[in-house]
């Protein structure tokens, strides 16, 4: 099942996105006695991670019963100012009670590859995880670039087609850097996918990912679809800007 909600600004959004982190946990941890999430990098989640830092919503989650993940990592030290990791730990586990041992950051210090099999060994171990299972979170935040790349599956990368492994190291040539990444696999586990887009430059990459022929080869997006779960993408009116939505009304 996908929805599709469009925030009348980039504010919005982000008190969506938290509402919504804030709903899933609640309703997680008093299920399973636990919430899974990987955060997505890039800038845009950190106006919903600062709001999840906010008192009255914090105080709202369960952080002893929270576990952390990413959807991926650029492989820079975990205090650089490219680090999903550091964004995060400024906005949002630097001020709440979340245990450290829940915060799974990526090793980035360590060569790539290696830094994705100590991550795919985390993943194995938190989730319990017997030889050909995948891990199902119950959240995984996405973000997109303008050229419809998502976690660090970027146009034409090698991580598109990788079938067998959790997590991923690959050379993204477009940045001529280095990536870690959630596999398509991994990511369309999740029960529950949402898409945080904003601004006037993810809109041409919105429409063709939602509108255009299936090109996840071009449109990496496209790839998540999630098998057994329901996917949210989460618009301000810019990014939404190209989809012609007519409004509900009220
Ligand atoms: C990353 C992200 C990436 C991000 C998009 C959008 O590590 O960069 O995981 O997939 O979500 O590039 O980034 P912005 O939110 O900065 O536009």
């Amino acid at each position: 099942m996908t929805d599709i909600q469009v925030c009348p600004n980039q504010q919005d959004l982000f008190e969506k996105s938290a509402a919504e982190f804030v709903r899933l946990a609640r309703t997680a941890a008093s299920a399973n006695g636990r919430f899974t999430v990987a955060l997505s990098g890039g800038s845009t989640p950190k106006g919903a991670y600062e709001i999840l830092a906010r008192s009255d919503l914090q105080r709202r989650i369960p952080w002893p019963r929270v576990h952390l993940f990413w959807g991926d990592e650029r492989c820079v030290p975990s205090h650089h100012p490219e680090s999903n990791y550091r964004m995060a730990e400024k906005s949002l586990i630097s001020l709440v009670p979340i245990p450290l041992e829940n915060v799974h950051r990526i090793a980035t210090e360590r060569e790539p590859n290696e830094a994705a099999a100590a991550y795919e060994r985390t993943l194995r171990k938190v989730f319990n995880l017997s030889e050909n299972e995948l891990p199902r979170f119950d959240l995984i935040l996405l973000g997109i670039g303008s050229d419809a790349h998502t976690a660090s599956l970027f146009p034409g990368s090698a991580g598109l087609n990788e079938k067998k492994r959790l997590v991923i190291a690959h050379k993204v040539d477009k940045l001529e850097a280095w990536r870690i990444t959630l596999t398509p696999a991994v990511l369309n586990q999740a029960a529950r996918t949402v898409f945080l887009v904003s601004g006037t430059d993810k809109a041409q990459a919105v429409r063709e990912v939602m509108k255009g022929t299936y090109e996840p080869k071009r449109l990496p997006a496209q790839l998540i679809r999630p098998a057994k779960g329901s996917l949210l993408w989460l618009l301000d009116q810019e990014a939404a800007s190209l989809l012609h939505i007519r409004k509900k009304k009220n």
